[in-house]
């Protein structure tokens, strides 16, 4: 079959590497590159086919690394580049691919392009690599309300900085520390684009890349609506997807995806995409990317405050917005499919239920619900092992730049201590952040030093060594679900049909495989409490593919569901 269900990718599990909270090999608290190498094999035994490694290059560090001051290069606190070659090979010689981070919307502040453009001043000539503009006319340069526009940064505060030197904004939709590059420079395209093949030539088997789809600007960067009780313009209309997108995103196809004679995989992250703009990254005709994250799903649980202002979540909702993706991208284009990664809370403690008797159940269940969509899954680290959300006493105990900007914010327009805590606790970056639990000893056997961040106390009893001795583990569940995606035909190429979607607890669907007859019927309770559902026709007495719970009788319509139970039934017609 020609098209993407034919890539190699439609079949594979990406694992995420939070390289920082993974392992340590040096006892410095944050782990490293070496570290990584020494748990492959877990990463082997696991089944995931691919790698993405979060940022490793040089940076300040100001957002973990996603503010990068050198492409090409690693930075020492992860090791060096003779270290990533050996895990490379390492990764490779256990016939896995490794995907790297490419952060290219923006750079750090001390990145030596940007230090050029801010130095050499206005007439200088890397001036035009950033987006630099004069003061609002008729305003004190510097003063609040002097900003070109009156967009907001994603972290808090205005997304404009003043250079005193230049007496000129640059503008940032990230940190400061993070200044966005200017794509509609054509030296700025061209040097993305050799810093990429030269990871290529390297031996990297593709790019999972950074917010792509804010690159374009609008150039005019009109001042947005400003949302009642904001003090800043919502600029997402100006830069999401913005006018000349797909015209890079095809140049960087052409420029350096189809000079590389290797197979690899591309995934655009993209904040705001929607199906059908999605389906235009994705058609495999149109020679952009092989699959974009979508944001969708993982905001139907914020309220009208903002991102921590965490709602609980309606099933009906999620099915009816996860349904809608993969009917849409059914025909063209290709899913990517995720509940976590270093920027979620985590998916157990958010969607399921953290409380010891359902934690173990809710995440397989979770796990099921996933891996039976169609498209390619991604699991983060620690999420196939079931790890939750961490018990943060203060906000001394978050280091994410997001979260302490927004307490500050907040903590200066007078919110509640309190309240400002509870929003942090549920949707904070840092729940996603805390080291990898590898054992129940001191640190979780991330670190014998200190950890740049607490490990969750829970590491006592969820861990990876316990989880690998109890073949009923949550993460001998998830290498179940992977090695299906291996062995199923029906969940890479089957269609995806909703069942009652206006059911609040019960997320049913089926997969249908024409070119073998293979259906799958995927049944999950999403809650705490029994459910009785009646079955569609032809299910009584099917086998059973997977499920979280062991069968007490035969599946016969009506059929009960214990609380968080999940199953999955297989027939052929
Ligand atoms: C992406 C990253 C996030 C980072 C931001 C700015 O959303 O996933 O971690 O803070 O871009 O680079």
């Amino acid at each position: 079959m020609a098209g993407p269900a034919a890539a190699w990718w439609s079949d594979a599990v990406v694992y995420q590497i939070y390289p920082r909270s993974f392992a340590d090999s040096d006892s410095d608290g944050i782990g490293d590159l070496p570290g990584i190498v020494e748990r492959l094999d877990y990463l082997a035994q696991l089944g995931v086919d691919v790698l993405w490694l979060s940022p490793v290059y040089p940076s300040p560090h100001d957002d973990n690394g996603y503010d990068i001051s050198d492409y090409q290069d690693i930075d020492p606190l992860f090791g060096t580049l003779a270290d990533f070659d050996r895990l490379l090979e390492a990764v490779h010689g256990r016939g896995m691919k490794l995907v790297m981070d490419l952060v290219v919307n923006h750079t750090s502040d001390e990145h030596a392009w940007f230090t050029a453009s801010r130095d050499g001043g206005p007439t200088g000539p890397r001036r035009d690599w950033y987006i630099w503009r004069p003061p609002r006319e008729g305003m004190q340069p510097g003063t609040p309300g002097a900003e070109p526009n009156n967009w907001e940064s994603w972290f808090s505060g205005p997304a404009w900085t003043f250079d005193e030197a230049s007496g000129e904004y640059y503008l940032h939709t990230f940190s400061r520390k993070q200044p966005d590059l200017n794509w509609d420079n054509p030296e700025v395209r061209r040097a993305v684009h050799a810093m990429m093949l030269w990871w290529l030539q390297r031996g990297v088997d593709g790019f999972r890349m950074d917010v792509i789809n804010l690159i374009s600007k609008d150039p005019a960067l009109p001042d947005g609506i400003v949302p009642e009780g904001s003090r800043y313009g919502f600029g997402h209309p100006y830069y999401v997807c913005g006018p000349r997108i797909h015209e890079y995103i095809a140049e960087m196809h052409r420029e350096v995806f189809a000079r590389h004679p290797r197979r690899l995989l591309t995934v655009g992250e993209m904040p705001g995409v929607t199906v059908e703009e999605a389906k235009l990254f994705t058609d495999p005709a149109r020679r952009e990317l092989d699959m974009v994250f979508q944001f969708e799903h993982v905001g139907l649980d914020q309220g009208p405050g903002g991102k921590f202002d965490a709602r609980p979540l309606r099933l009906t909702d999620l099915k009816a917005s996860l349904g809608r993706w993969q009917t849409g991208l059914a025909e063209t284009g290709w899913n990517s499919l995720y509940w976590n990664n270093h920027d979620q809370a985590r998916v157990v403690s958010r969607f399921g239920d953290d409380s010891p008797a359902h934690r173990d159940r809710s995440a397989k269940l979770l796990a099921t619900v996933l891996h039976l969509h169609r498209g390619t899954p991604y699991v983060y680290q620690g999420e196939e092992l079931g790890m939750a959300n961490a018990p943060f006493a203060s906000i001394d105990d978050f280091r994410d730049i997001e979260s302490l900007n927004h307490h500050r914010e907040q903590s200066a327009l007078g919110t509640a201590g309190e309240t400002i805590l509870d929003g942090l606790r549920r949707r904070s970056r840092d729940n996603a952040r805390t080291p990898m639990q590898w054992d129940a000893g001191e640190h979780a056997g991330f670190t014998t030093g200190t950890p740049w961040i607490a490990v969750n106390p829970d590491h006592t009893t969820v861990n990876a060594k316990a989880q690998l001795a109890d073949p009923d583990s949550v993460f001998h569940y998830y290498r179940r679900l992977i090695e299906l995606r291996h062995t199923e035909p029906a969940l890479t190429h089957g269609d995806f049909h909703m069942l009652h979607p206006e059911h609040e607890q019960l997320y049913a669907f089926t997969r249908h495989d024409p070119a073998t007859g293979t259906e799958l019927l995927v049944l999950a309770n999403f809650g705490g409490t029994t459910l009785t559902v009646d079955l569609p026709d032809g299910w009584d007495h099917s086998d059973t593919l997977i499920a979280n719970l062991p069968a007490t009788s035969p599946l016969t319509s009506p059929h009960t569901l214990r609380p968080w139970e999940a199953r999955v039934h297989r027939r052929t017609r």
